[in-house]
């Protein structure tokens, strides 16, 4: 396994105490494999992303462990992470144009993470970015080298981000919706592009989005995030054809319509950290609640072989009855 967390917490201080916005998350990613969380917003995706990189907000605090290579991220100091960031474990975010700088030109952008890590020259960086342009194929990338990010649209802007993450050919990747604001046409190639980099250089892939629909495009196994907790986790094909725990069920059920069936949405709202109710997460919004789900949070358990679930009633058949 290349990245193994253990039991990662969370939370932040504030003036009514700590506020807990992941409880004990364990998931781990083989080498070459697309591990994909999914989840509505404020569930956690990018606290997980952020505690892995070692990015956590200043008044958030961890606990727990997360093996990389077999050793603990969450005990290595500030320089060790900064050798590791960008270079073993690297990261593309949501908005490229909050993480590109804008008075700097996209190729020397790209070639600065070689200077960084390797100490490579400046001319021999810049060549080796308009390289990496090629390969997420920006087209004319020899004159693109010299743009601005603001003169890029937003799906090559992306494409940017992604040669900067890929530039020392990290093992580890993390992706968190790197698609939300692309249309459809440019998400679906950019998802492309990913996997194809991955098979490439055999990286493994941490992929986060909230929608379940484009799973299925990208990932080998998914785990489902509700209130800082991960309620089911399988194989893809599993997850979407035999979905175990009603709230991916209701993901699933909410997007949009296939084969004229009317999309539901979930009920109710996302619950806030700090009010959660008391046993099962999901309990208040859930189809299938019944009253022992209120007593005591349910653990989660294998139902299939590799496919978890933490709900009690996991062993009925639930699914579109
Ligand atoms: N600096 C902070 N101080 C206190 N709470 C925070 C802070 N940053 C985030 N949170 C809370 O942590 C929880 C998890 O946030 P996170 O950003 O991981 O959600 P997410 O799943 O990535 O959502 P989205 O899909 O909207 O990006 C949320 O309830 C959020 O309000
Ligand atoms: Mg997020």
């Amino acid at each position: 396994m290349l990245l193994d967390t253990r039991g990662l917490s969370v939370h932040f201080s504030s003036d009514s105490g700590p506020v807990h916005v992941i409880s004990n998350l364990s998931f781990g990613i083989d080498p070459g494999e697309v591990f994909c969380i999914v989840g509505e917003s404020g569930c956690g995706k990018s606290m997980t992303a952020y505690s892995i990189m070692g990015l956590l907000p200043e008044n958030a605090r961890s606990a727990g462990e997360i093996l990389f290579k077999g050793s603990d991220l969450l005990t290595l100091d500030d320089e060790s992470y900064r050798n590791l960031r960008g270079k073993e474990i690297s990261m593309i975010f949501q908005e490229p144009m909050t993480s590109l700088n804008p008075v700097l030109k996209v190729g020397y952008q790209i070639g600065e993470v070689l200077m960084t890590h390797y100490g490579t020259s400046k001319k021999e960086a810049i060549s080796k970015a308009v390289e990496l342009m090629n390969t997420v194929r920006i087209p004319s990338a020899e004159i693109r080298a010299n743009e601005y990010p603001h003169q890029m649209s937003g799906g090559m802007r992306q494409r940017i981000m992604i040669a900067m993450a890929i530039a020392c050919k990290p093992s580890l990747l993390i992706a968190d919706e790197p698609t939300t604001a692309l249309d459809v046409t440019i998400q679906s190639e950019i998802l492309k592009l990913i996997r194809g980099l991955k098979d490439e250089n055999n990286m493994s892939v941490l992929f986060i989005t909230h929608d379940l629909g484009i799973v299925s495009e990208i990932a080998d196994r998914v785990g489902v995030m509700y209130a800082g907790r991960i309620v089911e986790t399988a194989p893809t094909s599993e997850i979407l054809k035999e979905p175990k725990h009603p709230y991916t069920m209701g993901l699933l059920n909410s997007l949009p319509a296939e084969r004229g069936r009317p999309l539901i949405p979930i009920r109710g709202n996302v619950p806030r950290p700090d009010d959660l109710p008391s046993g099962c997460k999901f309990s208040d919004r859930c189809d299938h609640v019944i009253e022992s789900c209120r007593a005591e949070e349910p653990v989660l358990k294998e139902t299939l072989p590799g496919h978890f679930t933490r709900c009690i009633r996991a062993g009925e058949d639930l699914w579109r009855s």
